[in-house]
């Protein structure tokens, strides 16, 4: 294995706006790459669009433009929505730059003088979505053989370039045997070697303009342009400096990783690697199919209209909830479903309630008795714990998991590398159980508690370093709770145990993940927000009182949320701070009758994310009927004033 890592993502084409699929594999890839760079590999990770071709011209037809303004309009959003989600791609190869296409023309005018191109008549069933010829007895019951094409074909004859990709063909079968981490997973492997055992063709890498123009001329022959595969392939070694720049191409090829779907199996498994032999370079080390992501049990596609937009999902729920899920959810290889009730489900399990809640739970301890600062733990508790069997358990635990982590991105399975981080967090919300630190906090020793305080803190500081190329975003702010210092976290501190400095500052609370209200709970879930107490409820003690912290506020700013038609967005100020509420009022006020208006709220309501809005607090208004009044305040107090 090289010290350097390249990981790639297909390029996508640019006839339609990306969807969930394509995230996924470029989010794939950035938690490789991250992690990559986080265990100190020098890394690369290149992404990119795939310009040319029929698919696109026939998009730029429909929408009236030319295939480079079809280019230039759709490739901005694919950029966009890698910066939404934090993605950390070192390159970006567009198909039509010329770093690209010279190169492209340079590697075809090589191969056909040395005749590893040769022009031919030909008859052959073409399947335009896949761009690609068949012979006869290629076909599916006459059909396009592709996995999850399987589309009529045209029956098309003319001259054309063939590049000799049959005379590679006991090559790669062998190649492919003596290299079982070539292909993954190995069900795959098995797929290629399948398709491999029936006579290889020669590859027809030409397409006349007469038929086709929007793609890169032959540089032998002007009549033709290079079919999009065998253009769109070579971006891999076009990107890092292939034939211009021999140190930087040395320095990243071979390819640690290529990452596709399934769906592109052959063109990367055959075409690529006998492409590859005939310009005699190293093969890449691995090509890595994952499956693909339904929408609920069923394909995605437009006509259905249940494609998933990557965009809406991070609206609602942001970035790192989404790259959460996706990762956590798909065991590689395998197809998953994606449905907005399992990402909830996920995201309030995994991240609310066992690491926001452990994190929480954690600070307020810490607040209470430790002033909020890491205690000082029994001597052995930074060691080995060797005096402290229950605590020991979590310490190797701990201490073992970046070792781990690592086992299993190797394997391929970042979802496994996700479950033990997660495992780890929930042994310590066990360990809580178990240990009683706010039971503990009553005894005259506080050593107990204060062991069992920084054995916790410790192991989030582990986790919050192990999780964060998953979570950027949450993980920093995580770190900063646990006061440690800025910039990324160090992969040999996150094998070692026991680094927590006794006596930092900490947070006095956090929030890292609220609780996301599934949409049927909404309603169960606003109604208190608005209806009083009915008469005859149980009798409560002062003390359930006193747990109810309520502040006066004044709302600021109020707007609609659109498709609710209960519910309005508030921001209110509450001496000195603001938060937003969601309140179910909009039946009741127009929204601009409402800035100034100086409001009672329930302070320390557990945050909730509502129709994928922020809510931090809850108003108090009264109802009778379908009457509805805010409580307001009389006279001139401030905001920020507790009210009893
Ligand atoms: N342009 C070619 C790739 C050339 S690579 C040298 C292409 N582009 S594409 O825009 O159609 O997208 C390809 C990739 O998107 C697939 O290989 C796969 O990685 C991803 N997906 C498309 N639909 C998908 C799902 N429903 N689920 C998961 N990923 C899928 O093919």
């Amino acid at each position: 294995m090289k010290d350097s890592y390249f990981v790639t993502t297909p390029i996508y084409y640019v006839n339609d706006k990306p969807h969930i699929g394509h995230a996924y594999t470029t989010l794939l890839a950035d938690v490789l790459a991250r992690y990559s760079r986080l265990r100190a590999r020098p890394t690369h990770f290149l992404t990119g669009t795939d310009e040319h071709g029929q698919k696109v011209q026939e998009a730029a037809t429909r929408a009236n433009m030319t295939p480079q303004q079809q280019a230039d309009t759709t490739v901005v959003r694919f950029q966009d929505l890698w910066k939404k989600l934090s993605v950390t791609h070192d390159d970006f190869i567009r198909t039509t730059e010329p770093r690209h296409t010279a190169i492209v023309q340079r590697i075809l005018q090589d191969l056909r003088d040395r005749d590893e191109i040769y022009p031919a008549d030909f008859t052959g069933w073409y399947c335009v979505t896949c761009e690609r010829f068949y012979t006869e007895k290629d076909l599916l019951d006459g059909r396009c053989p592709e996995t999850g094409c399987k589309r009529e074909v045209r029956q098309i004859s003319e001259k054309n370039y063939f590049f000799r990709m049959s005379k590679y063909q006991d090559w790669l079968i062998r190649y492919i045997e003596e290299h079982p981490r070539f292909i993954q997973p190995d069900f795959r492997r098995n797929e290629t070697l399948g398709f491999l055992r029936k006579p290889l063709n020669d590859l027809c890498i030409s397409r006349p303009v007469s038929r086709l123009n929007w793609g890169i001329p032959l540089p032998f022959d002007p009549q033709f342009v290079t079919y999009v595969w065998f253009d769109a392939l070579v971006n891999y070694i076009s990107a890092i400096g292939y034939g211009m720049d021999a140190a930087r191409f040395e320095k990243w090829w071979p390819a640690s990783c290529h990452l596709i779907g399934k769906d592109i199996l052959t063109t990367h498994t055959v075409y690529w690697p006998t492409m590859l032999k005939a310009l005699n370079l190293p093969m890449p080390e691995m090509i890595f199919a994952h499956g693909w992501w339904l929408s609920g049990g069923d394909k995605m596609s437009k006509s259905v209209g249940n494609v998933v937009n990557p965009l809406d999902i991070e609206a609602k729920y942001g970035v790192d909830a989404f790259r959460y899920f996706l990762l956590a959810e798909m065991s590689l290889g395998q197809d998953a479903s994606f449905t907005e009730e399992a990402f909830i489900r996920r995201c309030n399990a995994d991240l609310a309630n066992d690491l926001g809640n452990m994190l929480s739970r954690v600070l307020k301890l810490s607040q209470t008795n430790s002033g909020s600062r890491v205690p000082t733990p029994s001597p052995d508790i930074r060691g080995d714990c060797a005096a402290h069997p229950e605590e020991k358990v979590i310490r190797d635990s701990a201490a073992s998991l970046a070792g781990r982590v690592a086992d299993s991105l190797d394997a391929m399975r970042p979802d496994q590398s996700i479950a033990a981080i997660l495992q780890l967090v929930r042994d310590i919300n066990g360990y809580f159980e178990k240990r009683q630190p706010w039971a503990l906090a009553k005894k005259a020793d506080q050593q107990p508690l204060f062991d069992t305080l920084y054995v916790a803190l410790d192991a989030l500081r582990i986790v919050s370093g192990l999780l964060d190329p998953v979570l950027p975003g949450k993980m920093l702010s995580l770190r900063q709770s646990l006061g440690l210092a800025a910039g990324a976290p160090s992969w040999p501190e996150l094998g070692r145990w026991g680094l927590l400095e006794p006596g930092t500052s900490l947070a006095a609370s956090a929030t890292l993940f609220p609780r996301i209200v599934p949409p049927k709970e909404e309603v169960k879930t606003k109604e208190p927000a608005v209806t009083p107490t009915p008469e005859g409820t149980a009798l409560i003690d002062i003390t359930d009182f006193q747990k109810v912290e309520l502040k006066t506020a004044t709302i600021l700013t109020a707007e609609k949320i659109p498709d609710a038609t209960k519910l309005l967005k508030l921001t209110v100020d509450v001496g000195g701070t603001t938060r937003p509420v969601i309140a179910g009022i909009a039946e009741h006020y127009a929204p601009e009758t409402l800035p100034g208006k100086r409001v009672i709220l329930v302070a320390n309501l557990k945050p909730a994310v509502i129709r994928g809005h922020e809510s931090h607090g809850m108003l108090l208004a009264a109802s009778k009927g379908k009457k509805l009044s805010l409580v307001t305040v009389d006279g001139d107090l401030p905001s920020g004033a507790n009210v009893r």
